[in-house]
């Protein structure tokens, strides 16, 4: 090998570690950055099945309920089949207006990769997005990590005639049944939990969650 040729080798290794370098410096600050981390702990929103205190602690034991929180200019809706639920499974939309009820956790920041690996971040199903909530009494909005599904609805569940709601918007019954209860142990507004109850389910379970999470007589 030639001179030249060798400088030409280490220059490019030495770029290439460099690049490694940034990357690293650069991933761990985004985290740290990020407004919803304080100290060792971060706030997290749960619209979904982790409104039930039961459901989150299966992979997220560390998560203590902080309260439940008001979300607005959000809808929620049903977009995405999933197997584990035998039905559509929860994302939040931008939509003026509209409203999210949820409940607000504050979680271990070392379990920050566990609730991303729940939520299938790496699998590119739901994506990471800090939102602004609102706790009772509080006039500050918190910031709070929540997982939108990154292929969103193109419509608005609430404008689609009931009878022609198709089956891949729908959530299973047991889904459904798992957002109630978690709904009415977050003490979030009544009639917010009735409308939850007024979704319409596919009329499917799954009859594992049903029983670990103990959903059977969750009426809608
Ligand atoms: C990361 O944060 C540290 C400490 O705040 C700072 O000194 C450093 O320049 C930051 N690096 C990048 C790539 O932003
Ligand atoms: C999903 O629902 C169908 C129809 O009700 C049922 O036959 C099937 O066993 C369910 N799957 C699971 C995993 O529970």
């Amino acid at each position: 090998m030639n001179r030249e040729c060798l400088i030409r080798v280490i220059s490019c290794l030495l770029a290439a570690l460099s690049q490694v370098n940034c990357h690293s410096i650069s991933g761990s600050n985004a985290t740290l950055n990020l407004p919803e981390i304080r100290g060792d702990k971060f706030q997290y929103f749960g619209f979904g099945s982790n409104m039930l205190i039961r459901r989150i602690h299966i992979q997220n034991p560390s998560a203590v309920r902080v309260g439940p929180a008001l979300l607005p200019d959000f809808r929620l809706d049903f977009a995405l089949e999933s197997s584990r639920w035998n039905g559509s499974v929860a994302t939040i939309v931008p939509t003026q207006g509209d409203h999210v009820w949820g409940t607000l956790w504050e979680i271990d920041l070392t379990n920050l990769p566990d609730i991303d690996d729940q939520e299938g971040v790496s699998l590119g199903i739901y994506e990471p997005r800090t939102v602004y909530v609102k706790l009772r009494g509080e006039s500050e909005p918190t910031p709070a990590r929540a997982y939108l599904l990154t292929k969103q609805p193109t419509s608005n569940l609430y404008e689609l005639p009931k009878d022609s709601i198709p089956l891949s918007r729908q959530p299973s019954k047991t889904y459904l049944q798992c957002l109630v209860k978690g709904a009415i142990e977050s003490s979030v507004p009544e009639d917010y939990v009735q409308r939850l109850r007024s979704i319409k389910h596919n009329g499917r379970a799954n009859s594992d969650m049903e029983r670990k999470l103990d959903l059977g007589s969750v009426t809608l």
